[in-house]
């Protein structure tokens, strides 16, 4: 019989540069891909849509119970106005009970039968998968991240064809700081580096930096 799922964690404040950390990790190492935070954004999505209050936690609990497959790939889950929403629900008790079995199923029976998951969040190596084999928080400086931030946004509105980034690049910042403290103060799995995380600081690291510096850990943890 088949050993327990790989998992590796990926944790870590606003654009730090987790989902292109993990997915390469995931591409390296043979494993399935799971970007927690999509279902988050999901579920401020459907609340922005639906015109309702981001605050009223019945309605998000509802929204919550209802994210499907279908709910995870529009563009606008990436718009920053998203990403606000998502970070008043994430603080939401009930909200994160009604997602967590979605993501311990993914990491346990990951789809296509693989070996094995990389879960990237802000709770993946503290709540959702506390044994998880190997454990990364990813970090920059708030400038850095801002940064990297506003060029995704400028690049994504550019593909769509629109003038340019919907937002500057110091809201960008306020944004950023202003849901890191959320994530970072809520009561209900706050943004923390798990004990035994490896912390990795990409301020001063390119993405080939970055991932041969999480790869050499991943493989140590293997
Ligand atoms: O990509 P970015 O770093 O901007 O954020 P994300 O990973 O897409 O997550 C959006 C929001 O969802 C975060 O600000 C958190 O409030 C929440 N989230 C969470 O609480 N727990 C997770 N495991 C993942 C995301």
């Amino acid at each position: 019989m088949a050993g327990p799922a790989v998992v590796v964690a990926v944790d870590g404040p606003v654009a730090a540069g987790k989902g292109t950390l993990a997915r390469r990790l995931a591409g390296h190492f043979g494993l399935a891909y799971l970007d927690t935070g999509t279902l988050y954004r999901a579920v401020g999505l459907k609340l922005l849509i639906q015109g309702a209050d981001p605050e009223d936690p019945a309605l998000a609990l509802a929204a919550a119970r209802a994210i499907g497959a279908g709910d995870l790939s529009a563009p606008a889950l990436r718009d920053e106005a998203t990403g606000m929403a998502a970070s008043k629900i994430a603080a939401m008790p009930q909200v994160r009970a009604a997602l967590l079995d979605y993501q311990r199923r993914f990491a346990a029976a990951p789809p296509a039968g693989g070996r094995g998951a990389v879960l990237d969040g802000r709770d993946i190596g503290t709540i959702v998968c506390p044994h998880a084999q190997a454990k990364l928080f990813v970090t920059a400086r708030p400038e850095v991240r801002a940064h990297r931030r506003y060029r995704e946004l400028v690049a994504r509105s550019r593909a769509a064809g629109t003038a340019g980034a919907q937002v500057s690049e110091a809201e960008v910042l306020a944004d950023l700081l202003l849901r890191d403290a959320g994530d970072r103060e809520r009561i209900v799995a706050p943004l923390t580096p798990a004990a035994d995380a490896y912390l990795l600081d990409t301020s001063d690291l390119d993405i080939e930096g970055a991932f041969a510096a999480a790869r050499a850990f991943v493989e140590s943890k293997l």
